[in-house]
């Protein structure tokens, strides 16, 4: 496997230059990671952004929801991330709980989040339901991604992880949303598991960048989850999903190939003590 060394353009992603990039047609490549060492090498090969998501919740904690995430927990994974990185922009999920409430809450968290563990932006989920919130994040200085579409955090108003807005209402009132979350500033917006037909459409009715997951190929940039592409979740498998690894197969066998040496007194040998 070739090494990738990070473009070297821009030295560092702000949300400035992803929104140049927006304008000059390049593509934004975004990851989510959770830990120091992955978002390392996760930044290393030239990723534009990092997204500590709420997904953690899922991928490191093994809860079946993104719910039980908790505030605290984001700002640890997010302050290790961003020990990390030289170049990326990272960008905090707002958890579930930490925001809905009013926007005096909103900003608190987010201020927690900006203080404790120097990410750069924070994103939530929702539309107008959560506007008044973005707006006050947004006037005490702070970058603020949308996320519609599926949106994890109400898989219990949802039912399902379906594809969203496929009927002309939900489409409608997305757009809608997205139009509003630009307007009240947001820098970007996250779009998952919607028709690629209406993801295309959102972004040529935006000026922002539009990221998608399970979007398809008319949006800005894409995002996926860093465990899902390497292969270090098995169980989780679709469509949009590529997988560039299968990293739980080499684990396993790597694993294994230790066991069976400290068991057959191979390991250690002569040269590998003291
Ligand atoms: O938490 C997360 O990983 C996300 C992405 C799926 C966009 O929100």
């Amino acid at each position: 496997m070739s090494v990738h060394p990070a473009p070297n353009k821009y030295k560092k992603i702000t949300t400035h230059v992803l929104q140049e990039m927006k304008e000059k047609g390049k593509k934004i490549a975004m990851l989510t990671a959770y830990d120091y060492s992955l978002a390392k090498i996760v930044d290393a090969a030239g990723i534009d952004a990092i997204l500590v998501g709420d997904s953690a919740s899922n991928v490191m904690a093994g809860h079946i929801t993104t719910l039980p995430i908790t505030l605290d927990q984001m700002i640890y994974h997010a302050s290790s991330v961003v020990r990390a990185i030289e170049r990326a922009l990272v960008i905090v999920d707002l958890p579930f709980g930490s925001y809905q409430g009013n926007s005096k809450t909103a900003l608190d968290s987010t201020i927690r989040i900006m203080k404790e563990s120097g990410a750069h932006a924070v994103k939530l989920e929702g539309g107008s339901e959560v506007i008044e919130s973005v707006a006050r994040i947004i006037s005490a200085g702070v970058p603020v991604m949308g996320h519609l579409g599926l949106t994890p955090q109400s898989i219990y108003k949802f039912g399902t992880y379906n594809v969203r807005a496929k009927e002309e209402e939900e489409a409608e009132k997305l757009l809608k949303d997205a139009i509003l979350l630009q307007e009240a500033g947001c820098f970007a917006l996250v779009m998952e598991k919607i028709p690629a037909e209406l993801a295309t459409k959102v972004t040529q009715a935006l000026s922002i960048p539009t990221i998608g997951i399970g979007a398809g190929g008319g949006v800005d940039g894409q995002v996926l989850v860093l465990h899902d592409m390497l292969g270090l979740t098995t169980e989780f498998s679709p469509r949009f999903l590529r997988r560039y690894l299968n990293l739980a197969e080499e684990i396993n066998g790597a694993v294994g190939a230790y066991v069976k040496d400290v068991k057959a007194k191979d390991f250690p040998n002569e040269k590998e003590q003291y």
